[in-house]
């Protein structure tokens, strides 16, 4: 089967009814499909589970199911890879990437690791296997505070890649961690000026904001945090209106488990677009999710010299989640 592209490349009968044939292949296969906050609507209705970075490696480490079908980005099906080896790993389109990722070069990140022998080196999840592979310990939006601060008070901590959700982190945890200076192209793209136009707007809003944004659309959030944090915190909380400076993708689930609440995406800088998407995420469709259960391809590979170094720091970061309470 020709994935050259990244993804199967086969016609599908336009007759076909796509959702009961996922459905049907994913009995067959002894699959489970999991979706991130970001995917399309479509393919979040059809995934068995929904969840952040940290939940997805949660569950992927947890599952029976012989097939894992990832509906997210690449890095997402190394970690479901790297924990579980044995296991077939899809990601529907391999060209799901993450410019986050893409702004930490492996080789790059290493020369910066052995620069500074004694730091200890904690990476953000949205990482190759490869800069995994020289970190300590791992880290999602869900649990980044608590296990920088699980560390001793006086270790020197290199945090990578995400300039802006370390800068986040240093704020709240008074550490000073050497920060590698890479960002993701969706939330940095955020208008500052639309946001307080949309402030303005909507002056009962309440703002909610994820970390990987920079400072100044950080501090003027009522909540920031992880896409499940932000949620349960749009759940949980009595105000009737939320502006969303995250992907768009979330505000499915958001609008979902609270219909009678009113979510307005933040606009990016660029272009008359009122959301912000990531175009990355956007790449798994049904076609593909479909063609990948049928042919169960493309699948995952991790080196395995590097996967046995870089499942150290995932495996650690679970069980510090567990230790604290963050998982179950
Ligand atoms: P979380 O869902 O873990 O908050 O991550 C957001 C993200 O950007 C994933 O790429
Ligand atoms: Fe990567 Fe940003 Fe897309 Fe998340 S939203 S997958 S960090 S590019």
């Amino acid at each position: 089967m020709n994935v050259d592209k990244g993804y199967v490349d086969a016609p599908i009968d336009p007759a076909l009814d796509l959702r009961s044939e996922i459905l049907r292949l994913k009995q067959e296969h002894n699959a489970v499909i999991m979706a991130h906050y970001y995917q399309r609507q479509e393919i979040q209705e059809l995934a068995d589970y929904i969840g952040d970075s940290l939940a997805l490696a949660q569950l992927a480490a947890k599952t029976d199911a012989e097939v894992i079908v990832l509906c997210g980005v690449h890095f997402m099906g190394e970690t479901a890879k790297i924990l579980c080896p044995e296991k077939t790993v899809i990601v529907p389109d391999l060209s799901a990437g993450c410019s986050l990722a893409d702004s930490c070069p492996a080789d790059e990140f290493e020369a910066f690791v052995n620069a500074h022998p004694d730091h200890t080196v904690v990476s953000y999840v949205n990482t190759s296997a490869a800069v995994k592979a020289v970190t300590d310990v791992v880290v999602t939006s869900s649990n980044a505070k608590q296990i920088v601060e699980s560390l001793p008070a006086d270790a020197k901590i290199i945090f990578g890649p995400d300039r802006n959700l370390g800068n986040y982190i240093n704020s709240i945890t008074g550490r000073e961690m050497l920060l590698w200076d890479g960002a993701c192209h969706v939330h940095e793209q955020f208008s500052l000026k639309k946001l307080l136009d949309l402030r303005r707007q909507y002056p009962e809003a309440k703002v909610l904001v994820h970390p990987e944004c920079p400072k100044p659309i950080r501090i003027l959030a009522d909540k920031v945090g992880s896409t499940q944090a932000l949620l349960n915190y749009a759940v949980n909380d009595e105000a009737q209106q939320f502006i969303v400076c995250t992907e768009s993708g979330i505000l499915f689930q958001m609008q979902r488990q609270c219909p009678e609440k009113t979510f307005i995406p933040a606009p990016p800088e660029d272009g008359t677009c009122a959301c912000n998407e990531c175009n990355y995420m956007k790449l798994i469709t049904l076609e593909k999710l479909y063609n990948s259960l049928l042919y169960l391809q493309p699948t995952i590979e991790v080196d395995p010299d590097i996967a046995a170094r870089a499942v150290k720091p995932i495996e650690r970061m679970l069980d510090i989640s567990k230790q604290l309470g963050i998982i179950k």
